[in-house]
């Protein structure tokens, strides 16, 4: 099943801050596997990673419920690209007729929200919202501003997020997959020889406001449960910037490290180019040894 090659990254309609698509190919051709087990993805958030890998038996989960509950309903059917269209159609008119402040359609969507969660709403919120964030206060509430712009839904976006449905719909075909609200370490309960995890935690020391804190000592156990147990596995992980290297990853040490960089800026000027150093540390028996990346991007450690 892996290494694969990807064409076309193709984009998730529910986003989250730290989303991995522009490493789905570096993560994709980095990793053998014979796929004859269940792949996991505990910290699945988006899903890109998963969902463009598509193996044929797979367990997705994160502790967010409303994420969880947005792929359950597009499996059962609750869901599909005919009803986010009629339904966004028709929100869209009501946030156009609202201004950007505080009295914004937006935030009478956030409030029912909150007091019912539904995917509709979600997926409204979340393609409305600033930044594509993903956040919540301490009473689990989603607390992410409005983006400001109440012509958001224009007929072209509507019909992008249709068809990132419809590609979702597309992709159950012929898949065993399953969608748990769980933490991870029930997903390593679940696991067993044959099988392999991704794995894309918080990062250590940041809050990044996903439904629940991150600490060092769940960033521990992680490392624990990964290299002790039983699945092959491959963990993104920020690896170094133009500050620092990451201390956390001296906990890895059974397997082989890879790096790619990537560059981003901080506001609008060109020379505040920053450079990213990202870290997939995988399992020794699922290195794919036959990728020739860009050796100048590359380096293996062990
Ligand atoms: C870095 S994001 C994953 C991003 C994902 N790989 C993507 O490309 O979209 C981390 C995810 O872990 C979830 N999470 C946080 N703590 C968790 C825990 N203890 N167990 C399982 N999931 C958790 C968050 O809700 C979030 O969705």
């Amino acid at each position: 099943m892996l290494p694969k090659e990807i064409i076309k990254i193709k984009v998730p309609p529910i986003k989250i801050q730290g989303i991995k698509t522009k490493l789905v190919p570096f993560i994709a051709e980095s990793i053998q596997w014979d796929g004859n087990g269940t792949y996991f993805e505990p910290f699945m958030g988006s899903g890109v990673v998963g969902f463009n890998l598509e193996p044929k038996k797979a367990v997705f989960s994160d502790t967010n419920p409303h994420i969880i509950r947005f792929y359950k309903d597009i499996q059962n059917g609750t869901l599909n690209a005919k009803i986010v269209r009629n339904f966004l159609e028709n929100e869209s008119k009501k946030l156009s007729s609202t201004p950007a402040d505080k009295t914004s359609y937006y935030y009478e969507v956030r409030n029912r929200f909150n007091k019912s969660p539904n995917s509709l709403d979600f997926l409204f919120l979340q393609r409305s919202n600033f930044n594509g964030m993903i956040r919540f206060n301490k009473k689990g509430e989603y607390n992410v501003p409005f983006g400001r712009k109440p012509e958001r839904f224009q007929k072209s976006l509507i019909t992008k997020i249709v068809n990132q449905v419809n590609w979702i719909e597309q992709l159950f075909y012929n898949k065993d997959w399953e969608f748990k609200c769980q933490n991870f370490i029930s997903a390593f309960e679940q696991m067993s020889a044959n099988d392999f995890v991704y794995l894309d935690p918080p990062y250590i020391d940041r809050h990044d406001g996903y439904y629940e804190s991150w600490s060092n000592e769940s960033a521990l156990l992680l490392a624990d449960l990964t290299q002790n147990g039983k699945a092959g596995f491959a963990l993104s992980m920020w690896y170094e910037n133009s500050y620092r290297k990451n201390s956390h990853l001296n906990h890895w040490k059974n397997g082989v490290l890879l790096t790619t960089d990537h560059f981003y800026h901080i506001g609008a000027k060109q020379t505040n180019r920053n450079k990213m150093t990202e870290a997939l540390f995988i399992s020794q028996q699922n290195v794919n040894k036959n990728f020739t990346p860009n050796q100048s991007q590359l380096s293996f450690f062990n």
